[in-house]
């Protein structure tokens, strides 16, 4: 459904702790539809907002330091009640690490990440809870990162 296929390829890659340099992933990075990106334009965690982007897509932010943000949008059709798409809004951060082979492991700061989950048919109101999800994946190709100064993410 979002172009997440496109930029990340999953894998269970076994991580080992090593020095890291991450100056080929610093910088915020978005899938295809250049909607939905990193930064309190999506989740704002002082208001603890959500922003529903234009476009369903993710983003990802990844600092020199070893920090990353994470933006994920996504609307899920119903295909026998074509009035009743559910969306899913998600946003964590945390740390990461690489390996030797590439891939990434992200480690989500658990009681930051927050989820919000609408089914205008069978809820009124979305539902708003917290969320967190440890990530493996290998990064195959990713777009241009976006100029921070323009869509930064938390650390920037
Ligand atoms: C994606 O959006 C950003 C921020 O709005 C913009 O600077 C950039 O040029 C866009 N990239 C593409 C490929 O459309
Ligand atoms: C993290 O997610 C797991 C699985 O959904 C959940 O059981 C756990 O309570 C969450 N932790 C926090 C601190 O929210």
């Amino acid at each position: 459904m979002v172009s997440f296929t496109a930029i990340l390829l999953l894998a269970g890659a076994v991580m080992h702790a090593q020095a890291q340099d991450f100056s080929d992933l610093v910088g915020t990075w978005s899938s295809k539809s250049n909607s939905t990106f990193t930064g309190d334009g999506f989740y704002d965690p002082v208001s603890d907002h959500f922003t529903e982007p234009k476009h369903t897509g993710i983003s990802y932010s990844f600092t020199a330091d070893g920090y990353f943000e994470e933006s994920y949008y996504r609307a899920v059709a119903n295909p026998t009640n074509p009035k009743c798409p559910t969306g899913i809004i998600q946003w964590q951060h945390g740390k990461f690490s690489k390996a030797v082979d590439g891939s990434l492991e992200l480690s989500p700061i658990k009681v930051d990440g927050r989820q919000m989950y609408s089914d205008p048919c069978a809820y009124k109101t979305s539902v708003y809870t917290r969320y967190n999800a440890t990530e493996q994946f290998q990064v195959r190709s990713i777009s241009h990162p976006i100029p921070c100064s323009s869509v930064c993410g938390l650390r920037c």
